[in-house]
């Protein structure tokens, strides 16, 4: 498309770039990743803190406007954990999915949410938005499906009675946290910065 609005997306996981790309076909939004040397340290305490941390780092490396998003999953049972943590609750996604299924076991209760939070700032890391999407649902008592990534495998997302690695990708940005927040920060663009 002629004219696409060009943000970084502050993230070096080249799957995200290409998830949210997809759920912005049709804005005039391109996102591409940030110039080489994206390692923000991600010491906030809260995913909205975190989200600004990337977000940050990745504009004023880049000298563009950026958006970044931290997500994460939080289990009632658990006390909202892995939540922040997410990413380093063990060290392979395999073994996060084991361990959390092996943490959960011992309760009846398998509710969850999975959360993102995103933040845009300008070329000099300055906030201009910030948003959190939800999409709330349940762990599976085993893993199933390969789409995806993460703790796709054993999220069963509420109305649904297969996982979010089950379901095409176009299913899972419709209902997903992540899905959820773009739609409302693309609005925020279009209205305000187109
Ligand atoms: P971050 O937002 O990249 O810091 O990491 C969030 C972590 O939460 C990921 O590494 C995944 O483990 C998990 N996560 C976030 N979003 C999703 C999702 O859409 N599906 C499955 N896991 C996710």
């Amino acid at each position: 498309m002629e004219n696409n609005l060009k943000i970084v997306f502050a993230t070096g996981n080249a799957h995200k770039v290409h998830e949210v790309n997809e759920i912005a076909k049709g804005s005039g939004i391109e996102f591409i990743l940030p110039d080489e040397g994206f390692d923000p340290i991600e010491d906030g305490e809260t995913f909205i803190q975190n989200s600004y941390i990337k977000a940050k780092d990745a504009a004023i490396l880049s000298n563009n406007l950026s958006l970044a998003d931290d997500s994460g999953l939080c289990v009632e049972a658990l006390d909202g954990a892995p939540g922040i943590y997410s990413a380093r609750y063990d060290s392979t996604p395999q073994k996060r999915i084991d361990k959390l299924l092996t943490n959960l076991a011992p309760f009846g209760n398998r509710k969850a949410k999975f959360v993102c939070a995103m933040t845009l700032v300008d070329n000099k890391g300055e906030i201009i938005h910030q948003v959190v999407g939800e999409c709330k649902g349940a762990i599976a008592e085993k893993q199933s499906g390969t789409n995806g990534f993460g703790y796709d495998p054993v999220f069963i997302p509420e109305g649904y009675d297969i996982t979010i690695a089950q379901m095409p990708e176009n299913l899972k940005n419709k209902i997903s946290h992540r899905g959820k927040a773009l739609r409302m920060m693309i609005e925020f663009i279009k209205n305000n910065i187109m």
